[in-house]
């Protein structure tokens, strides 16, 4: 990628993670309206992958399976109070490789997430 589409790139993090700040302070005054899914552009950034890595070992953890995360096909995000995200996932089970759906929640600038779901798909 060109780098100013990469600083272009980076900016709107920003402004989409201090946005999502902003709506959590507003959502404390007034009741909560949900964001429509936004495509996530770049599926290999660190933040993304994390989140993927995060959905399968969560999904081992309950679920006592072996997955291994391979990589996120495509994804979706939605403000929320936090973040909603919506990956599919390529994983391997043994030697089978499969695509499973998984919505984690994150809070923005904190590290806490959570394993919404997680199905085959
Ligand atoms: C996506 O992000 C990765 C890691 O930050 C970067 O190396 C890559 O160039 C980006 N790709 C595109 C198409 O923006």
């Amino acid at each position: 990628m060109e780098s100013k589409h990469f600083v272009f790139f980076l900016s709107v993090v920003v402004l989409f993670f201090a946005a999502a700040e902003v709506s959590a302070a507003v959502d404390r005054q007034r009741s909560n309206e949900l964001g429509s899914y936004r495509p996530i552009k770049n599926l290999t950034e660190p933040r993304v992958i994390e989140v993927g890595n995060f959905a399968v070992s969560e999904h081992n953890k309950e679920a006592g399976t072996k997955l291994l995360f391979v990589k996120v096909v495509k994804g979706d995000f939605q403000v929320v109070s936090g973040l909603n995200f919506r990956l599919v996932i390529s994983a391997k089970d043994g030697v089978d490789l499969g695509n499973y759906e998984a919505v984690v929640y994150k809070k923005p600038w904190q590290s806490y997430k959570r394993l919404i779901s997680f199905k085959k798909v």
